[in-house]
């Protein structure tokens, strides 16, 4: 009975439409936005990821870095996608890198890393996506990550998207605040309005849909090989029922005389 109704619980708490959770003294909110690579068969959208890549350009990172993304993965297949040329232009365009056998700074290659930033006290967001979790279980049993994946997208669109406007000054630091940000106060600055960035086709440059376009993108910069992983999974899926219905067949044939004795 006990066991019955703590199970029940368990997958009440799974289910429940949007994390919503005190943490730190602030009430914490994360929208369960769909992003079109989650499930077993989901995939980058390539347009999105572009976009994503355009609105990190233009605005993040004025003050972030993406140390750990190699420039040249920008042309991987089901990534970004752009192709080798393209790349090679957005690198030289966009940044500069210290060159130490030139002891000089020249234009990014596409064998470069994006650029690091620590000017204005950011964090790298090449991990960040992993690193948060915007979807936690009932204290620990992961039931939540195991339903909805661990959020970290949703975490950060859920950010850019939670300012609500208010601010205070907090030894001389300016706090602003955020529905998604633990302890609802973050130091970076709204860095999104609407209309901020113009997309090439046209599409939907609201705070909202920015927030998704980035934060898809950021998804990809920390992990640029889900594709291939659920892939490998899903064919890892087939071969083991292949081996199993293959070892059962074998099993009753080998026990055939043996059991056809006795019956
Ligand atoms: C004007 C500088 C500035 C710009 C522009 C900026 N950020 Fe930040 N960002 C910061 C600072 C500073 C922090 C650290 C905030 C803190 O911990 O209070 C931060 C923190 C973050 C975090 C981590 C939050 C956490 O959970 O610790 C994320 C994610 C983030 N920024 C994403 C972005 C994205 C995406 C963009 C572009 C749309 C962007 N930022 C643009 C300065 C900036």
């Amino acid at each position: 009975m006990f066991k019955k109704l703590a199970i029940g619980a368990a997958f009440a708490l799974a289910l429940a439409p949007a994390a919503s959770f005190a943490a730190g003294g602030g009430e914490q909110h994360v929208e369960d936005y769909q992003f079109s690579f989650e499930g077993p068969f989901g995939t980058y959208d390539q347009n999105q990821l572009q976009r994503g890549l355009q609105i990190y350009t233009e605005v993040c990172a004025a003050c972030h870095g993406l140390k750990y993304v190699p420039l040249r993965t920008l042309s991987d297949e089901g990534g970004v996608g752009l192709t080798e040329d393209q790349v090679r232009a957005y690198a030289a365009e966009n940044f500069t890198v210290y060159d130490p056998e030139l002891d000089d700074d020249r234009p990014a290659i596409p064998t470069d890393h994006f650029p690091e930033n620590t000017a204005a006290g950011a964090p790298d967001l090449s991990m960040m996506a992993k690193a948060r979790a915007g979807f936690h279980g009932p204290y620990g049993l992961g039931l939540n990550q195991l339903f909805r994946g661990m959020g970290g997208a949703e975490y950060i669109a859920s950010l850019l998207n939670g300012y609500t406007g208010h601010e205070k000054e907090e030894a001389g630091v300016i706090l602003y605040e955020n529905t998604a940000f633990p302890g609802g106060w973050i130091s970076m600055a709204p860095p999104l309005s609407d209309e901020l960035v113009e997309f090439a086709d046209g599409h939907a440059n609201d705070v909202e849909a920015m927030s998704q376009d980035v934060a898809a993108f950021l998804m990809w910069a920390a992990e640029p090989k889900m594709m291939a992983r659920k892939q490998a999974g899903f064919v890892g899926v087939i071969f083991l029922t292949i081996l199993s219905v293959l070892l059962y067949l074998t099993n009753k044939r080998l026990w055939a005389p043996v059991k056809g004795k006795k019956g």
